[in-house]
């Protein structure tokens, strides 16, 4: 529990790459919702993109372009903390001491590295292997009670709660154990081009995501292209992986069901679905990058954002890392 007695909310993105409308209505989207209804921290997870090469220059841009995209996509600044993870160096030092608690086989286990390593082959980082460490320090440091994000995420914040138990038992109550926060709609946006797959911004081909600041003849152009199948129906069924994933897209955009959307294109192919998807997306999306392209204009402002934010999630990440080091023998300066 927060100040107001309000329960406490934690997520964050990685800057890996342009941020896209998986990461726009399976966690923005969310997090805006439940701004007045939790005590809310979320970060731009600088440290978790460096568990794979990134230019410099452009980690930079990145974080900074991602930090516009919260605040644009409605959280309002003054009512959530939005930090840079490596800003609070209690989150690198947590996850030391996390790492002594947590299984080879554990991590081993996470679906994610292993989809991931498989990609990359010999050189994989250990970097890529602790990252659920570093995840279950962020979210334990604040006593988050709940982490708003996508379905992938799922297993990895069953690790942090498994790590969460494990110190409580073995000392005493140090952490809050936090719950997914999964919404019902928009939980797993799928990739255009391979509808069985979870649309990434990693993705080789272009086509594959549409971008939080693509323009609007970009999204058009990837949604005709999206593919579909030649049933010819607009259903929301596990035999049509495309069509069902445009329907999401649509229902987590307008709020209409899925069985609704199937009822009002009965009888009509998929152009007029895919040209009523575009404009739904034109609609969201636009205002959102207007005001995005006016904040990394105003550098002065964002700086004082993340600057005043980094002090909160500074005095709040060091309480309870004094707390862990404390409990474990480690003696106080
Ligand atoms: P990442 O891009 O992996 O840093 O993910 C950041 C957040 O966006 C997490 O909460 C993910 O679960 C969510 N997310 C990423 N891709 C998708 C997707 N295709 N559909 C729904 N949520 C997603
Ligand atoms: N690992 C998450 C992802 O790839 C991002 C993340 C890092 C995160 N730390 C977090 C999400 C803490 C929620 C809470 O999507």
């Amino acid at each position: 529990m927060g100040n107001n007695n309000k329960k406490i909310a934690f997520s964050g993105i990685q800057p890996s790459g342009d941020l896209t409308i998986g990461n726009y209505l399976g966690a923005l989207k969310n997090w805006v919702a439940i701004q007045d209804d939790f005590e809310s921290y979320y970060c731009v997870v600088d440290l978790h993109a460096l568990t794979v090469r990134q230019d410099p220059k452009e980690l930079r841009l990145r974080t900074l372009k991602n930090l516009a995209i919260y605040i644009a996509s409605g959280l309002d600044p003054k009512k959530n903390t939005l930090f840079i993870q490596s800003h609070v160096p209690a989150h690198s030092e947590a996850t030391w001491l996390l790492n002594c608690f947590c299984y080879i086989g554990e991590l081993s286990r996470m679906t994610q590295y292993k989809d991931k390593s498989q990609k990359i082959g010999e050189s994989v980082s250990a970097g890529l292997f602790t990252y659920p460490v570093l995840m279950a320090a962020d979210i334990l440091l604040y006593n988050t009670d709940v982490v708003p994000v996508g379905v992938d995420q799922k297993q990895h914040i069953e690790l942090a709660r498994d790590l969460a138990v494990r110190f409580n038992n073995l000392y005493s109550p140090t952490f809050t154990i936090p719950e997914p926060y999964i919404a019902d709609t928009g939980a797993k946006i799928m990739d255009l081009q391979e509808p069985e797959k979870k649309m990434s911004k990693s993705a080789d081909n272009p086509n594959a995501y549409i971008l939080i600041l693509d323009p609007p003849n970009t999204i058009k152009k990837k949604i005709s292209r999206a593919v579909t199948d030649d049933i010819g129906v607009v259903r929301y069924s596990e035999d049509q992986p495309g069509v069902s994933n445009l329907i999401s897209i649509l229902s987590t955009v307008t709020h209409m069901t899925p069985k609704d959307i199937e009822k009002k294109y009965e009888g009509m192919g998929y152009a007029q679905l895919k040209a009523d998807v575009t404009d739904a997306l034109v609609e969201e999306l636009s205002p959102v990058q207007k005001t995005v392209k006016e904040l990394l204009e105003d550098k002065t402002y964002l700086e004082s954002i993340y600057k005043n934010s980094a002090d909160k999630a500074n005095y709040v990440a060091n309480k309870t890392l004094r707390k862990m080091q404390r409990k474990l023998g480690l003696i106080p300066r």
